[in-house]
């Protein structure tokens, strides 16, 4: 980043010292961090730095991949509008588009889903791994730990400056998750695994290997495999959230992706960032009915909880995913049947959307609100959840990853701290400590 005006240009007074001081500004409000270290009052100190717990007024790293308007409730992906992509595109075009930049030509689409389709399968012995979690293991702590383990079986992965090895770890990645998921899911209710179809789409082929029972035919209804694609393409990237963040963190000490993704998807598990979505149908089930919203409210007013699938850190408007979650609904819901808690969502909307507590604080619904209950009426149970966000996040992660590698003033991440502890003191024997 460069300042390119010489008006742009921020100018400090040290009040402490009387000394003035000219930083640049950078892409029309961004100032260097570093640029404050000249900031000084005596020669040896170190230098003036910035507070920011939870990043929230930090840019952490250029990037040209994802675009979020918080206040606008826009979101676009290289450009393209997420109304659009998730009305003409597909899942694999999307991914495609995210790490490339532009959409593929029809021979480049075909080459990337031909090479996503050949890596579907996983190694046999990741299947013994499986097998050491209890029945009831929840399904994203066999994800975390199961794709951690891949890396043990693509040792190459650890070339992450080779072009050439990133994208087939890219590929893997991308194409193992949904089997990853779905074997997941299969060991968690005791029945055989079903392997990948290499016949089917990606949307499809998930389907069949979580739901079919038997050599029976199994085709998922074209609505639900196409609202399945729609809901992959809305998680597919969100530029700098908690887990992204951790996925740059992590990839920055050089790891291999395998590795890094673990760290992410541990990210993402939290109740407070994926793991909403789950939080959202517990919720849902624990209010029970419309009549009880106010006495929930109260407490929510009370900061006794928190309304789960509301509020975001960038967005200060409609999540423009929830909105088109909501469209979607409609076509799941024509197939599967309405989902009876759709009626306390709704009414908890409409509701949290004329209340002062909310409006004050510009809380909106985000895309978590009502992914859960298209989930739930597709079949999927309430744990997995989180993996139906980290499946079509993969893609994101990824494209993070590799533009922080390619950036070349991307360092290894390692924030400063304002130490508030002990000054330097004796050790004491422990038969003289009082
Ligand atoms: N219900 C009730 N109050 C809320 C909520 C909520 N869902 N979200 C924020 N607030 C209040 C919060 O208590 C605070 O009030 P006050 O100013 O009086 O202390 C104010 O709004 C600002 O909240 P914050 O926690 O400082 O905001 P943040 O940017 O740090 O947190 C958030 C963003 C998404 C973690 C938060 O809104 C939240 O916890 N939402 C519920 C969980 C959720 O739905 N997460 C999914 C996020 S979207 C998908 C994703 O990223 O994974």
């Amino acid at each position: 980043m460069s300042a390119t005006d010489p008006r742009d240009t921020l100018t400090i007074t040290d009040n402490r010292t009387g000394r003035r001081y000219e930083v640049d500004v950078l892409d029309g409000d961004v100032v260097r961090a570093i640029d404050l270290r000249q900031i000084r009052v005596n020669d040896g100190d170190f230098g003036m730095m910035t507070y920011d717990p939870g990043f929230t007024n930090t840019a952490f790293t250029t990037s040209r991949i994802t675009d979020v308007k918080g206040g606008q409730g826009v979101l676009e992906y290289r450009g393209y509008p997420i109304e659009q992509l998730a009305e003409k595109s597909t899942f694999l075009e999307v991914c495609s588009l995210i790490l490339d930049g532009e959409l593929p030509t029809r021979t480049e689409l075909d080459d990337f889903v031909g090479r996503v389709t050949r890596h579907t399968y996983v190694h046999n012995n990741l299947l013994t791994i499986l097998q050491g979690f209890r029945y009831d293991a929840h399904a994203m702590g066999m994800m975390i730990s199961t794709v951690a383990a891949l890396s043990t079986f693509y040792p190459e992965a650890k070339r992450v400056d080779d072009p050439e090895v990133r994208r087939a770890q890219i590929v893997r990645l991308i194409a193992k998750m949904p089997t990853l998921a779905a074997f997941a899911y299969r060991h968690h209710k005791g029945l055989p695994y079903v392997y990948p179809d290499n016949g089917l789409s990606y949307a499809e082929n998930f389907l069949n290997m979580l739901f079919r029972i038997g050599g029976g035919d199994y085709t998922p209804p074209p609505a639900l495999t196409r609202a399945l694609d729609i809901l992959f393409i809305l998680h597919a990237d969100h530029e700098q959230n908690c887990s992204t963040t951790a996925m740059r963190v992590i990839g920055s000490s050089r790891v291999d992706p395998f590795s890094a993704i673990a760290g992410a998807m541990a990210a993402l598990y939290g109740p407070l960032h994926g793991g909403a979505n789950e939080a959202v149908l517990r919720m849902l089930v624990e209010i029970g009915s419309t009549d009880n919203i106010p006495a929930f409210m109260e407490s929510v007013r009370r900061g006794e909880r928190r309304l789960m699938g509301f509020g975001h850190r960038v967005y200060k408007a409609y999540d423009p995913r929830a909105t088109i979650i909501k469209r979607a609904a409609d076509d799941v819901f024509a197939v599967t049947g309405r989902n009876p808690l759709l009626d306390i969502a709704l009414e908890l909307e409409k509701v949290a959307l004329q209340e002062e507590y909310f409006v004050k604080r510009n809380l909106y619904p985000n895309v978590d609100f009502y992914s859960g209950l298209i989930y739930q009426a597709m079949g999927f149970p309430v744990e997995l959840f989180p993996v139906l966000f980290a499946i079509p996040r993969t893609v994101g992660w990824l494209a993070q990853w590799e533009e922080m590698i390619q950036d070349r003033e991307q360092k290894i991440a390692r924030p400063r701290q304002v130490f508030r502890g002990s000054p330097r003191r004796d050790f004491v024997g422990i038969d003289e400590r009082g």
